[in-house]
C-alpha cells in the first residue's frame, strides 16, 4: 500500500540525547533521529493557533520489549504470508488465517480511521503516533521503524497489525510473581529467561495494558495445545504450551490504553507530566484510563464463568460457559489446527480450534479497506469479499448477542430496557464515534407511525438525539490543556491529549461495582448506576393515539460527527479525507440493529388522548390546540380532527 510522508528529522542535539540516554538503547536510536524542531511546541495548524504539545519520544517509553532489538539475537517478527501455507484456505472460515484477515486484528495498520486518528495525534502531541503504532502495528515498532511516530517508516508487512507471529512469540510477562486473578496457571520453564533478561534492564511490565508485551527473541511459537503431533515449523523453532494463551490477559495487553503523559492528582484530576521523561510510576492506573475493556472485563462475574443456556457465545463449548475473551471472540470450531487433518493419521481433528475471528462491533472498516486497495490486492492477501462478508456477517451476529432488550407498559409511559450481556461494558473500547441509542416508533390502530424517538436518517447520518437515550462516553481536554493547546476545554476527539472523561453511561458488564469500577478509571459519569446493574431503564411518555411501539437498539461504529472531525482537523496529509471517503462509500457506517420488538398498549379509551385514565379537561385541550390538524385528537382516524373526535370526546367525558 502507499505510503505518504509529510515529515523529515535532522539530528537531535547531543545534549537532549545525554539527557534521555539512560532509557535504554532502542529508545535512544529512535530519539536521536527526531528533529530538534520538533522538541519544541511547534504551532501546527496555522491560522487555528493550535500549539503542539512538545512531547518526544521519552513521553511514550513502556516496559517490556523494547524496538530495535540486537538483530544477533533477535529473529525479526515474520509476515503472515509465512504461516499461510498450513494454516489458511481449509474448512470454511475455520483456518486461523483465513478469519484473521478479515478482522479487525488483522487488519488494525490498514484501517484507514487509525491511519486519520494517528495524524491528528502527531498534529496534537509530537511524536505521540509512536505510541499508537506500537499497538496497533507491533512488528513495525519492534523492528524500529516507528521513530517518526508517522507511517512513514512502515513497510509493506508491518501493515499486517498484529500478525501470527507477533503474537504467538508473546511470552506471559507475569511468571514467578504471585497469581493475579485471570492468571493462567503453571509457568512456562523457557519464559524465566526471557523475563529475567528484562528485569536487569527494569523492564518487566508492571501490569497488562499500553501494549506492553514481551516477545521471546526467539522464533518460538507459543500456542494452546500440548498434543502437536509432529513440529513442522523447521530449524530451530519449538513449540511450546502456552496457558498464557488462553488467559485474558494475554489480550489485556493492548485491551487497556491509558494516556502515559498525564498522572492522576490527589483531587482525580489528570495533570500533565514533567515532558521528556517516561511517565514517573509507569503505573497504568495513575494515567489517563483512554480504553478499560481488560479491566472492566477483569471486575465483572466473568472473571468465574457465566452460563448462557441459549449458547450464543464460545463455538462449540458443552455447557455455555464463557469467562474469557477468548471464549467469545475466539469461539472454539471443529477443525484441524492445520491443513494437513485432511490427510489423517497422525494429523486429527480438535474439538476446540479456535477461530480467529476477533468478531467486535467494527461494522464496515474491513469493506473500507477492500475498496481502498482494489479488489485485487485485497485479493491477494486473501481478503476476499466471501470472507469479508461472513466476517461481517459474525459482527452482526456478535452485537445481536451483546444485549437484551424488554419493553414493558407502565401506565403512560413506555419502559425500554436494555441488559448487557457482553463480558464488559457496552459498547467498550474505542470511545470515539462508537455509539448504542433507542429507537421508538409509535404507530396508531392502523399501523401508521405517529411520532418517532432517536430517528437517524441514512442519507445524512445525522441522528436526533434530543429524545431518546444515547450510550457513548465522551472525552476530551480540561482547561489546564486548553491553555497548552489553545484548542477548546471540554469534549472532542484530541485522543492524544484528552486527560478529562465528561460523560460515560455505557452498560457496566454483569457483576460490577462502582468501588471497582472506579478504581480502574471506569466508573461512570454523568449517570449512575447501582452496584451489580448491569441493564439500563429508558421511560418514554406514550402519545395519544399510540396503540403500539416498534422498538430497536441500533449501534453505530463510526459517526458523522468523528468522521467529519478526522476529515476537518486534518492539516498535514490527506488520511483524514481517504478515511471520510472510505466511510462514505461504505455507506457511512449505516447502524446495525442489535435488538428489536414490538410492544402492544393495553387499550385504554381512545379518547383518553394524554393515556391518564380518564376523559377530562386536559384532553379536550389537547383537542383542541390541535383543531383541523392530523394526528393528536383525531380519535377517528379520518385525517383531521374535526367535530366528529369532539363528539366523541365530549361522550366519552369523565
Ligand atoms: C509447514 C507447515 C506449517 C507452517 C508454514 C506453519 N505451521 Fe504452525 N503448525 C503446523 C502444524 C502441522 C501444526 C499442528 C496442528 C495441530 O496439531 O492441530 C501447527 C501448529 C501451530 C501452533 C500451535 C502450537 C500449539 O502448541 O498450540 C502455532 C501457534 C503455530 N502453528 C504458529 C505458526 C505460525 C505463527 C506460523 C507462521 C509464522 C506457522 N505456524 C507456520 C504447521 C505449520
Ligand atoms: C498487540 C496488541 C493487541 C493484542 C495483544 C490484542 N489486541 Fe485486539 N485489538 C488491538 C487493536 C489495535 C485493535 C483495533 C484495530 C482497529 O480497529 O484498527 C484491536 C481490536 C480488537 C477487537 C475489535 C474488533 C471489532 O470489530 O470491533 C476485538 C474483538 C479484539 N481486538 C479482541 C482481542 C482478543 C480476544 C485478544 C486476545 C486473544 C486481543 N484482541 C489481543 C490490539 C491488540
Ligand atoms: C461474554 C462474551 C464476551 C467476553 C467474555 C468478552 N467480550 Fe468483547 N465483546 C462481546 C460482544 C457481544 C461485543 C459486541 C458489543 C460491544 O461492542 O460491546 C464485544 C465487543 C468487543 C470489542 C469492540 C468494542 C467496540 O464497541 O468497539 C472489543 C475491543 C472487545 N470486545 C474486546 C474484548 C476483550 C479484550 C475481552 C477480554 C478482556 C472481551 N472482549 C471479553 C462479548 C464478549
Ligand atoms: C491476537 C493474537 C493472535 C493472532 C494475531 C493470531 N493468533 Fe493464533 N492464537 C492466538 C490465541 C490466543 C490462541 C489460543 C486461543 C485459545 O485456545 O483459546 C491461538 C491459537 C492458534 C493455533 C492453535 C490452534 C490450532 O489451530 O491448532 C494456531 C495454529 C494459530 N493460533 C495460528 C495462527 C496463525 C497462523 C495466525 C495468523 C494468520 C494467528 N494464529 C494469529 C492468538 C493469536
Ligand atoms: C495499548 C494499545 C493501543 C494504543 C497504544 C493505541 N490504541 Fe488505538 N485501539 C486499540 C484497541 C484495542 C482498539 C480497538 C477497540 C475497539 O474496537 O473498541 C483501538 C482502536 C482505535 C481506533 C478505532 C479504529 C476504528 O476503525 O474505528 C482508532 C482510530 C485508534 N485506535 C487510534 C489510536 C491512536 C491515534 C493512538 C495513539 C494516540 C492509539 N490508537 C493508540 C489499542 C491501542
Amino acid at each position: 500500500m502507499k505510503i505518504r510522508t509529510s515529515q523529515s528529522f535532522t539530528a537531535l542535539p547531543t545534549s537532549r540525547v545525554a539527557r534521555i540516554g539512560a532509557i535504554h538503547r532502542g529508545v535512544l536510536v529512535a530519539v536521536a533521529l527526531l528533529g530538534a524542531s520538533a522538541l519544541v511546541g511547534t504551532v501546527v495548524a496555522r491560522g487555528t493557533g493550535q500549539t503542539q504539545l512538545p512531547t518526544t519520544f521519552a513521553d511514550y517509553v513502556q516496559p517490556g520489549t523494547q524496538p530495535n532489538p540486537d538483530s544477533a539475537v533477535f529473529t525479526p517478527i515474520y509476515s503472515a504470508q509465512n504461516c499461510t501455507f498450513c494454516h489458511s484456505d481449509y474448512g470454511n472460515e475455520v483456518a486461523p488465517y483465513d478469519s484473521w484477515v478479515t478482522s479487525l486484528m488483522g487488519q488494525s495498520a490498514r484501517d484507514p480511521v487509525w491511519h486519520a486518528a494517528l495524524t491528528i495525534a502527531n498534529q496534537d502531541a509530537n511524536v505521540s503516533g509512536e505510541f499508537c503504532i506500537r499497538c496497533h502495528a507491533p512488528a513495525g515498532w519492534l523492528g524500529g521503524r516507528s521513530t517518526s511516530g508517522t507511517l512513514a517508516e512502515l513497510q509493506g508487512e508491518d501493515f499486517d497489525g498484529i500478525n501470527c507471529h507477533f503474537c504467538h512469540r508473546v511470552v506471559n510477562p507475569t511468571i514467578g510473581t504471585e497469581s493475579a486473578v485471570g492468571y493462567p496457571g503453571d509457568p512456562v520453564a523457557p519464559d524465566v529467561p526471557i523475563i529475567s533478561a528484562l528485569a536487569k534492564q527494569g523492564l518487566v511490565p508492571n501490569g497488562a495494558g499500553n501494549s506492553r508485551y514481551v516477545v521471546d527473541p526467539a522464533d518460538n511459537r507459543r500456542g494452546p495445545f500440548s498434543d502437536v503431533p509432529q513440529n513442522l515449523h523447521g530449524g530451530e523453532v519449538k513449540l511450546i504450551t502456552s496457558p498464557y494463551h488462553r488467559s485474558s490477559e494475554f489480550c489485556g495487553t493492548c485491551h487497556d490504553v491509558s494516556g502515559p503523559t498525564y498522572s492522576k492528582n490527589k483531587k482525580g484530576e489528570y495533570v500533565l507530566n514533567a515532558l521528556n521523561a517516561p511517565h514517573p510510576t509507569q503505573d497504568l492506573s495513575n494515567m489517563f484510563p483512554e480504553q478499560r475493556t481488560y479491566s472492566e472485563w477483569l471486575n465483572s462475574s466473568y472473571v468465574n464463568g457465566v452460563q448462557y443456556a441459549d449458547h450464543r457465545y464460545g463455538g462449540n463449548t458443552v455447557d455455555g460457559v464463557v469467562s474469557s475473551c477468548q471464549d467469545c471472540h475466539m469461539p472454539k470450531v471443529i477443525a484441524g489446527g492445520c491443513v494437513f487433518y485432511e490427510y489423517g493419521d497422525p494429523w486429527f481433528v480438535r474439538t476446540d480450534m479456535p477461530q480467529h475471528s476477533f468478531a467486535g462491533a467494527n461494522t464496515w472498516v474491513v469493506q473500507g479497506i477492500r475498496n481502498i486497495v482494489g479488489a485485487e490486492e485485497a485479493d491477494a492477501l486473501g481478503m476476499t469479499q466471501e470472507r469479508i462478508d461472513m466476517s461481517a456477517a459474525r459482527t452482526v451476529q456478535m452485537l445481536q448477542n451483546a444485549s437484551d432488550m424488554t419493553l414493558t407498559q407502565k401506565g403512560n409511559e413506555l419502559k425500554v430496557r436494555i441488559t448487557n450481556e457482553s463480558g464488559h461494558k457496552l459498547p467498550t473500547g474505542y470511545p470515539e464515534g462508537r455509539r448504542m441509542w433507542v429507537n421508538v416508533k409509535f404507530t396508531n390502530a392502523k399501523g401508521t407511525v405517529i411520532a418517532e424517538r432517536g430517528a437517524y436518517n441514512s442519507a445524512t447520518a445525522a441522528l436526533t438525539t434530543v429524545d431518546t437515550k444515547v450510550y457513548q462516553a465522551k472525552q476530551g481536554i480540561t482547561s489546564a490543556i486548553s491553555a497548552l493547546t489553545g484548542l477548546p476545554a471540554g469534549p472532542g476527539f484530541h485522543l492524544a491529549l484528552a486527560n478529562k472523561v465528561f460523560f460515560d453511561n455505557r452498560i457496566p458488564a454483569r457483576g460490577f461495582t462502582n468501588a471497582a469500577y472506579s478504581s480502574i478509571g471506569a466508573g461512570p459519569v454523568g449517570y449512575t448506576y447501582a452496584d451489580g446493574q448491569h441493564w439500563d431503564d429508558t421511560l418514554f411518555p406514550i402519545p395519544s393515539g399510540a396503540a403500539s411501539a416498534t422498538v430497536t437498539l441500533y449501534f453505530q461504529t463510526s459517526t458523522k460527527e468523528y468522521m467529519e472531525f478526522l476529515r476537518d482537523a486534518n492539516v498535514t496529509d490527506t488520511y483524514g479525507q481517504t478515511a471520510y471517503d472510505a466511510w462514505v462509500g461504505a455507506g457511512k457506517s449505516a447502524p446495525v440493529a442489535m435488538d428489536a420488538a414490538v410492544l402492544n398498549f393495553a387499550s385504554g379509551n381512545p379518547a383518553d388522548l394524554n393515556n391518564d385514565g380518564s376523559v377530562d379537561a386536559t384532553d379536550l385541550s389537547i383537542l383542541l390546540s390541535n383543531w383541523g390538524g392530523s394526528g393528536i385528537g383525531d380519535i377517528d382516524n379520518s385525517g383531521t380532527v374535526e367535530a366528529g373526535d369532539l363528539a366523541t370526546l365530549l361522550g366519552a367525558w369523565g
